[in-house]
């Protein structure tokens, strides 16, 4: 037994504003394996809109794993293997791994779990990457083979445009001529995140009171266009505004509710009779449910890959650093400014870091033009210029800027 403590983040009983049944406990590290078992430390884990729908018991997965009879939130994340079971043949000690379906509890410094329960990943793929490998890329990937007719000139129209999946759509749509119109909630900087995505992989960026603007006539940039796949991942008004866009024969997936899980699509016969529009919804874990451990580990190194190439580029991350005695603050700052109903506009995905010391690992990260006031990303900035070689580096190099 060596002295080292283990952080955990746990939540205290379901709440529609997260910050305030997180607790952050420390613990003695667990050593003893099973033979199916391996050690791990996590890197960092993200906190993702999903992990706000577990916390306000709204998701239908509930977390696998506790702490002191709380639950351990947190479906995504990447860790490194530290020590292995007599039997585990699948991972060795100092593999990088990421989960392979939900409910592990990726809000915490290490775990023990199954073998079974991780898939491997590159260990020369970006840390942020790997947050967002699965619940970001693997996602987005899965969306387009929703449509798998999709031929280079086709357009996707898409709302929360700058969220992690959609840049990934963008990207990925990108590789094989495929042609984006992301939609961005308005704010004052609209300029700048226009820019930002259309640097990203968009092929145009339009704000949603632009498109209520076309009150249901095509926007001039897709005038003429085979608009044939909408991902809506809001819903209510900005799903029926997305609608609106398709042209005949369209399929529309929803894959999120951020505008709120009580609202409605609103469609006119227009839709669905003249137009032909297939309406559809899209769940990963249904997705993931009827894929083979081989399949997904093929589609997960390929995304990998293309990380690693530098095809597909990380999205800009707020990075929150739990691993001092303020974790608890943090932890509750950065899910203030996650949750949808009272986070700021333009706010960055905020991911965890649990691990400072870990050689060869650089995290990346950018702020957004104007930062929320609560989180600490002046503490992450001081530990890119303090931080000694081998402790996690936070830099926010120019090319991160325009990566979306
Ligand atoms: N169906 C599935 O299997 C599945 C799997 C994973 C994720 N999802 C869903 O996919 C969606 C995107 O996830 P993500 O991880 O890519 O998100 P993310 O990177 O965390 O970004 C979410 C972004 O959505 C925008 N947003 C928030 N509230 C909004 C609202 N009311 N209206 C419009 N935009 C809003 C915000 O951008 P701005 O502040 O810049 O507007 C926010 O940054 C979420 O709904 C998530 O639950 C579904």
């Amino acid at each position: 037994m060596t002295n080292k403590r283990d952080t955990i983040i746990t939540y205290t009983g379901i709440s529609n504003d997260p910050a305030s049944v997180i607790q952050v406990s420390t613990a003695p590290c667990a050593e003893t394996l099973a033979a199916d078992e391996v050690l791990v430390e996590f890197i960092a884990s993200p906190i993702n809109p999903q992990d706000l729908l577990v916390i306000s018991g709204k998701y239908p997965v509930q977390p696998s794993n506790r702490h002191e009879e709380r639950l351990i939130p947190g479906y995504d994340g990447i860790c490194q293997v530290v020590g292995v079971g007599a039997a585990v043949s699948k991972l060795c000690v100092g593999d990088r791994a990421i989960p392979l379906r939900h409910g592990l509890g990726t809000w915490r410094s290490s775990a023990i779990v199954n073998e079974s329960l991780l898939i491997k990943v590159p260990e020369n793929l970006d840390p942020v990457a790997g947050c967002v490998l699965k619940m970001g890329a693997m996602v987005a990937a899965c969306l387009l083979r929703e449509r798998p007719a999709l031929r280079p000139g086709d357009w996707i129209i898409q709302n929360a445009g700058g969220s992690t999946i959609a840049t990934m759509v963008s990207q990925l749509a990108r590789m094989s001529g495929v042609k984006t119109c992301s939609i961005i909630r308005d704010r004052p900087a609209a300029q700048d995140e226009r820019r930002r995505l259309l640097q990203g992989g968009a092929d145009a960026v339009v704000t949603e009171s632009e498109l209520e603007a076309a009150s249901g006539a095509p926007l001039p940039i897709l005038q003429g266009k085979r608009v044939v796949l909408g991902l809506d991942s809001v819903f209510g008004e900005s799903g029926t505004r997305l609608v609106g866009q398709l042209t005949l024969g369209a399929t529309y997936i929803n894959y999120g509710s951020l505008g709120g899980m009580d609202k409605e699509l609103r469609l006119t016969q227009q839709d669905v009779f003249w137009k032909r529009i297939t309406f559809r919804n899209f769940r990963l874990s249904e997705w993931t449910g009827s894929m083979t451990t081989d399949e997904l580990q093929d589609l997960l190194q390929w995304l990998s890959e293309a990380f690693v190439s530098g095809q597909l580029r990380a999205p800009a991350v707020q990075l929150v650093d739990v691993s001092g005695h303020d974790a608890e603050h943090h932890v509750q700052a950065a899910l203030r400014n996650s949750t949808a109903s009272s986070g700021c506009v333009g706010t960055k995905k905020s991911v965890l870091v649990f691990r400072k010391g870990i050689t060869g690992v650089e995290l990346r990260e950018t702020t957004p033009a104007s930062a929320p006031k609560d989180l600490p990303v002046r503490a992450a900035a001081t530990m890119a210029t303090t931080g000694p070689t081998g402790d996690v580096v936070v830099a926010a190099p120019p090319e991160a800027t325009a990566s979306a």
